[in-house]
């Protein structure tokens, strides 16, 4: 029988992962199909339990549902129940088990330039949701240091804290971390500071940028930011947004299928959806 895979979301007109997961679907022969749903706030659970019903194989959950989804599951993975947010839930025999890809997913994106941290600092622009699952995995795998810089320093303070892998990390405002920005090796921007249609504007000066530095911007639109433009024209390699997205999403694939795709041609797939250009 035909497997159902599904996107939960709202809005979720504009997803680019019903497109891409149905190609690599169809790449690996595999007789299922992927479907976004649209579903509002006070009908997740229904969706949950309909999902259940009708014995779906798998789905992604996305924005505004990543967080209120846990109590609707049966199991959550230690990860995503500490990050507070699940991207990915797999029918286990029955039971839906909740994970989340997005921090693993945006570490291995970074696997080309970079596979381990321990001699590595780093600093996260930005204490959102985003933020905080990049820095749980991160923190996972032992940097030599990963703090955290935000508008609201309380805020970056607080996601320290509530981190239960031990880290080297310290909270600093916007204005401290341009100031000792020659400090880290990797620089990761996760707020929508420069995304569409504000193209011009930045979270934090890159004067003082080291030109050894991997800068990662999570935004895809636009493909380079000015965040990134700044950092590539001060020498750093620079990275979009568009790897986390593919590899959150290559990483779901395996988990439903114990396939690890083709992440090219997933890539390939991003870039034309978003209109043919390449990075
Ligand atoms: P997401 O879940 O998508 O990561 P979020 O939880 O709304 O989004 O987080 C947005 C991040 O962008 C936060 O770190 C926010 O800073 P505050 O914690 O101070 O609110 C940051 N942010 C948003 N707009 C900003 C701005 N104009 N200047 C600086 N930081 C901003």
């Amino acid at each position: 029988m035909k497997k159902l895979f599904a996107v939960l979301g709202d809005p979720i007109g504009h997803s680019m992962s019903p497109i891409m997961l149905n190609d690599i679907l169809s790449f690996y022969e595999i007789d299922a199909h992927y479907h976004p749903f649209l579903v509002r706030r006070d009908e997740l659970e229904t969706a949950v339990k309909g999902l259940k019903a009708i014995g779906i194989s798998g789905f992604n959950i996305t924005i505004p549902h990543k967080s209120t989804i846990i109590p609707f599951l049966d199991e959550i993975d230690e990860l995503a129940l500490s990050i507070g947010a699940v991207n990915t839930v797999v029918n286990e025999n029955g039971k839906f088990v909740g994970y989340n890809t997005d921090g693993y997913g945006f570490i291995k994106g970074l696997n080309p330039y970079m596979s381990s941290f321990y001699d590595k600092k780093v600093l996260v622009i930005g204490a959102g949701g985003a933020a905080r699952a990049i820095y749980f995995t991160m923190a996972k795998m032992k940097p030599l240091a990963i703090d955290i810089a935000n508008r609201t320093v309380l805020k970056a303070q607080e996601l320290i804290e509530s981190c239960p892998y031990e880290s080297n990390s310290k909270a600093l405002s916007l204005e401290e971390a341009e100031l000792y920005l020659n400090e880290y090796d990797v620089v990761i921007q996760t707020t929508m500071i420069g995304m569409y249609p504000k193209i011009s504007e930045m979270p934090i000066s890159l004067k003082l940028l080291k030109s050894q530095s991997l800068v990662c911007d999570i935004i895809y639109n636009p493909l380079e930011t000015q965040f990134l433009m700044e950092a590539r024209q001060k020498g750093a390699t620079v990275q979009n947004g568009i790897e986390m997205f593919v590899y959150q999403g290559a990483l779901a694939f395996e988990k439903w299928t114990g396939i690890f795709p083709d992440v090219k041609r997933m890539r390939e797939n991003v870039l034309q959806q978003l209109g043919g250009v390449k990075c």
